[in-house]
């Protein structure tokens, strides 16, 4: 699988270079100037229904952008013909709040109809669920179009599992140009969220096929999870990813130094590589540091685009129906 990568992202970066050029700050001035206060409002009331939906909506950019560019094909249905992201491994039964995008496109839609790409209100979403958290503040560049499909397959062979050690997670990440930094700047999104016990019995119980939990795990916060994620119990209860699961601070990096990461690819980062280890302990102590780096990194996973021909969709969920002399551009 590793040796994939060289081929498939030396074409996404190429491409990648001539899109991103075209987006900029301030896109929708003319044709939907309140677009980013929509946006903002609609995520202030979802996060006052369901706290959790800021976590949920910011880590649908990550799971966007890495397959095929920031395309919202991630939001697209199934169809008989093709089989979309949201079956994909690291999606299936865990991605949630895309009701909260439909709300969002829906109010946008109604301000200025056939306007605003749901490619860039998912960008505007998950920078405001940051904000809306306690997090820092950023200007979004935007002009992004909606992709005509999506592609399971490439959602399952890129997108990492929470069983990856740092040496596999910087490869990925280097492989869309982004840094260490970067990569540990990224990871500290799970600073807000939650995840399933799915995602962590193999290291409670079966760390690297050695029949023995992860050893880079605090005892007591190792019994903690093993109550709620019981050898053979309901993988779908859930744990915080960290101390503060709705507050967007650098507690995340403190849980690390404690070794109480909650996933494999999180506690790796310190437990597992020199170079990683030295970031999240600066994380750790300097949240400022910590902020800007996040907006960095959140910037360079804007940035990816597939150079693909694109649409705004009317609805988020499925591509647009063709009309007679619509050309898609
Ligand atoms: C570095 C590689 C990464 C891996 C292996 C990873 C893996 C995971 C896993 C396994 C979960 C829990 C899912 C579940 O149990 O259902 C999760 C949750 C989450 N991830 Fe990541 N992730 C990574 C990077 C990122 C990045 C770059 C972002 C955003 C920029 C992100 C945002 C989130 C958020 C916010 C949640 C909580 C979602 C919720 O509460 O609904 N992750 N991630």
């Amino acid at each position: 699988m590793h040796q994939l990568y060289p081929f498939v992202f030396s074409f996404l970066l190429v491409q990648t270079a001539i899109a991103s050029s075209q987006l900029q700050p301030g896109f929708y001035s003319q044709t939907c100037p309140e677009a980013e206060l929509i946006v903002r409002q609609v995520m202030r009331r979802a996060m006052i229904r369901e706290p959790r939906s800021a976590a949920s909506v910011m880590r649908l950019q990550f799971h966007d952008c890495f397959v095929n560019g920031c395309d919202a094909s991630l939001l697209l249905d199934d169809t008989p013909y093709m089989d979309g992201e949201k079956q994909a491994l690291s999606n299936i039964n865990s991605l949630r709040s895309f009701e909260v995008i439909d709300e969002v496109k829906e109010a946008v839609e109604s301000a200025c109809p056939g306007a605003v790409s749901c490619a860039d209100i998912l960008i505007m979403a998950a920078r405001d669920a940051v904000v809306l958290g306690g997090g820092p503040n950023w200007e979004v560049k935007l002009g992004r179009k909606d992709s005509l499909t999506a592609s399971l397959e490439d959602s399952n062979r890129i997108m990492p599992s929470p069983r990856a050690n740092a040496s596999y997670l910087i490869e990925l990440f280097n492989s869309y140009n982004l840094s260490i930094t970067d990569l540990v700047a990224l990871s500290g999104s799970h600073s807000i969220g939650k995840g399933r016990c799915f995602s962590i019995v193999f290291r409670l119980y079966n760390q690297s096929g050695t029949g023995h939990p992860d050893l880079n795990m605090d005892p007591v916060y190792r019994e903690m999870l093993d109550r709620l994620c019981p050898l053979g119990g309901d993988g779908n209860v859930t744990g915080a990813l960290d101390a503060t699961p709705r507050l967007f601070d650098n507690q995340y990096f403190k849980d690390l130094v404690n070794e109480r990461g909650f996933l494999n690819s999180d506690q790796t980062l310190y437990s597992g590589n020199d170079q990683t280890r030295k970031v999240v302990q600066h994380f750790s102590r300097n949240q400022e540091d910590f902020f800007s780096a996040f907006v960095e990194g959140m910037v360079k996973l804007g940035d990816l685009q597939s150079g693909q021909a694109g649409e705004i969709r009317k609805n988020c969920r499925e591509v647009n129906k063709p009309t007679p002399g619509h050309f898609v551009i």
